[in-house]
């Protein structure tokens, strides 16, 4: 693993958006795997500034995402669909039809995911996929368990993450309770794994990721055993490693 110490939010959102223009400059139609929520704001927007300012293009970029709510539909202001539109694909030249999102209303979700899956492979695997880490070291929605799950699949959202998901929503009662979410094995298929953390609530879940047994009840931990796995963060998520 490497690890990059950062000073602040605003350092490690430079620094994941070099690390993945870069990986556009290396193969321009790489296969990028996107995470949403706070962590990767700023880096989706100094992404789009490297972009305004000519030094990529995302033509022949494909995007899959980790997950997204179950039971919203792509136009709901929470939804993770919504959610790249506004911080990510409406700002740059992506080709929608290059876009990959699970459905959160697809009929059958079960079959959702095995698509899901079926796609990331046809279309290569994923080069680069960027992650966030839950307080309780979750990676995508796959949650603290007692075995890792390997393939996209619906997940039990933990009261954990409910509650920390719940800033975003008028009432915690309106948060989702499930998700479809990329597997450990989806994941950890990747090429390249670029993982984001910041903030003093994060502080465990990184000791725990980077230094702690490898372990289904930190889905995160597996990491370790990811081959080029770079970790940006600042000082206070680093504070207890
Ligand atoms: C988001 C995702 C989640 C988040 C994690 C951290 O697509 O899969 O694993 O990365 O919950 O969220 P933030 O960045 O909001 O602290």
């Amino acid at each position: 693993m490497k690890i990059y110490r950062e000073k602040d939010y605003e350092a490690i959102s430079l620094r994941a958006a070099n690390i993945l223009t870069a990986q556009l400059v290396l193969k321009q139609n790489s296969v990028l795997g996107l995470a949403t929520g706070s962590s990767p704001i700023g880096t989706y927007k100094k992404l789009v500034e490297n972009y305004k300012a000519g030094e990529i293009s995302f033509r022949d970029v494909r995007t899959v995402n980790l997950d997204e709510y179950k039971g919203l539909k792509d136009s709901d202001p929470n939804s993770y669909h919504y959610f790249m539109q506004e911080n990510l694909f409406s700002h740059i030249d992506i080709d929608p039809e290059n876009v990959h999102l699970l459905s959160g209303v697809a009929e059958d979700s079960d079959l959702e995911c095995e698509k899901y899956e079926r796609m990331i492979r046809a279309i290569g695997g994923i080069d680069m996929q960027l992650l966030g880490i839950g307080r309780n070291g979750h990676i995508g929605f796959n949650e603290p368990d007692s075995s890792f799950t390997v393939n996209t699949h619906v997940v039990d959202l933990t009261e954990s993450t409910i509650e920390a998901n719940s800033r975003l929503f008028d009432d915690i009662s309106q948060v989702p309770r499930q998700a479809l979410s990329m597997g450990i094995g989806t994941i950890m298929h990747a090429k390249r794994i670029l993982l984001i953390a910041n903030g003093e609530s994060k502080a465990d879940a990184i000791a725990k990721v980077v230094a702690g047994p490898v372990t289904p009840e930190v889905p995160g931990s597996i990491l370790q055993l990811h081959p080029d796995v770079t970790i940006v963060a600042d000082d206070k998520a680093l504070s207890k490693l």
